[in-house]
């Protein structure tokens, strides 16, 4: 059975988390591969608002196995909390259904301070991170000094290791940053109740996943972030600090990269960012605010305003090649109803030269002035489109011309919020 592979290929925010929700129905299982709680989404159905943080949102239909991968960094507060909710609104996550990775690495309360302290003293050329400390806990797993998931199952392990990053974090945070420190005990005593909690769903992931495969059930891999956050296909340094591109699902989640059949991405009709770094098609004016307030352009975990501007080809096409992507699902196309033109950055122009990949050195790209090409816009409601015949003339060549510049074919449409609001023109799941 086909496994798929869903990624962002913009700057985030494409509206991942209503085409996994979507797809779910398909797979046998879900899972998160990189990425902490600084992705964020949220689902409504049957009237009931989900925010889901860290747990695949397949957790909210029955029987679909949602597994955090070891690629993730797991703050436990943070999923404690998500548990919670979603009990309130009468999910319960049965750890059968739902299983953790021993070997995920832990965000500890340090790594807040420490992310967030960064961020102050970079002052004008701070990143804009969520601040949930994503960078510095993938800093300890680099660094070979961070604490795993299954140190929680191992108190002296887990005493030693937080002894030993508690005196060096805390001489950082003290001496470098001006920052608060924090005692040894409060940790490891708020950490070990949380322990008892996550206990029963910590799994060796991998294993599980290769049995799972082996017997032929299809499993969707579930990506955060976008291909512009990659810490090295991205806008570096304004990226997050994990792989978000296609490959690492296979990395983050211990199966090998050819049992990744389809690899989807998703793709947001215009571009929008959240935080600083260059964004080429960044619009100031009118269309801007049309689409931010159309679009409801507003982060699911922080709250913060995202830039909009027009699509960008140049990204998505750098998103293709890095990802290989097999098809796309395009998102919130209905946004652009209304506009009298709309416009396709089809390549940038710097000194007088055209450039038509986004530029290895980052520098150049902030530089980068992007060339239009200019298309009607069209008149009525692409959400009223049952079938792709359906759309407006002017919508279905802006689909067919961004199918054109990016090389993908759009295997998926989505026109509108709800579940119901989106055209599978090809199934991933049903195609080998
Ligand atoms: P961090 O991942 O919190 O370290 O933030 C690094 C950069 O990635 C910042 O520009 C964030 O705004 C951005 N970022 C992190 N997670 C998301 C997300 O889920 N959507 C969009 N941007 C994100």
């Amino acid at each position: 059975m086909p496994n798929v592979v869903i990624v962002g290929t913009q700057w985030g925010d494409e509206g991942k988390g209503k085409i996994v929700d979507l797809l779910t129905e398909f797979a046998d299982a879900v899972v998160r591969f990189q990425g902490g709680h600084n992705a964020g989404h949220t689902l409504v159905i049957q009237g009931k608002k989900y925010v889901l943080h860290l747990i695949p949102s397949g957790i909210v239909r029955a029987n679909k196995l949602c597994i955090i991968g070891n690629g993730v960094v797991l703050d436990p507060a943070a999923l404690i909390e998500e548990i919670q909710h979603l009990a309130g609104l009468g999910v319960v996550v049965n750890s059968n259904l739902f299983k953790i990775s021993a070997q995920a690495n832990l965000i500890m309360p340090y790594h807040r301070e420490l992310d967030i302290a960064r961020e102050k003293r970079k002052g004008k050329g701070k990143i804009g991170t969520t601040g949930r400390g994503i960078g510095p806990a993938y800093e300890d797993r680099a660094a070979r000094r961070g604490i795993r998931v299954s140190d929680l199952l191992n108190r002296q392990v887990f005493e030693s290791k937080l002894h030993d990053n508690l005196a060096y974090h805390n001489f950082m945070l003290e001496n470098f940053y001006d920052a608060n420190t924090f005692a040894f005990e409060a940790i490891r005593d708020e950490t070990m109740r949380m322990a008892n909690i996550l206990a029963p769903y910590i799994e060796d992931v991998g294993h599980l996943l290769h049995e799972a495969i082996g017997h032929g059930q299809s499993i969707l891999f579930e990506g955060a972030q976008g291909t512009m956050l990659d810490v090295e296909h991205g806008t570096y340094p304004y990226v997050t600090s994990s792989a978000t591109v296609a490959g690492n699902a296979a990395l983050g989640s211990g199966v090998g990269p050819t049992v990744l059949h389809h690899i989807l991405g998703i793709t947001k009709a215009y571009t929008t960012r959240v935080g600083s770094g260059p964004m080429p098609t960044e619009l100031k004016d009118g269309v801007g605010e049309h689409l931010s307030r159309v679009g409801g352009e507003v982060g699911a975990t922080t709250g913060r305003a995202r830039r909009c501007g027009w699509f960008d080809a140049v990204v998505v096409r750098h998103a293709a090649r890095v990802n290989g992507l097999t098809s796309m699902a395009l998102t919130k196309l209905d946004v652009l109803d209304g506009l009298e033109k709309v416009r396709i950055c089809v390549a940038y122009e710097r000194n007088g030269s055209r450039i038509e990949h986004i530029p290895a050195d980052p520098s150049v790209l902030e530089m980068c002035e992007p060339v239009y090409e200019e298309m009607p816009g069209w008149k009525t409601s692409v959400t009223l489109a049952k079938r792709k015949e359906d759309l407006p003339p002017e919508a279905l060549a802006y689909l067919r011309r961004l199918e054109e510049l990016t090389g993908v074919r759009v295997s998926i449409l989505s026109t509108g919020a709800d579940r119901d609001q989106t055209m599978i023109l090809e199934n991933p799941f049903q195609k080998l």
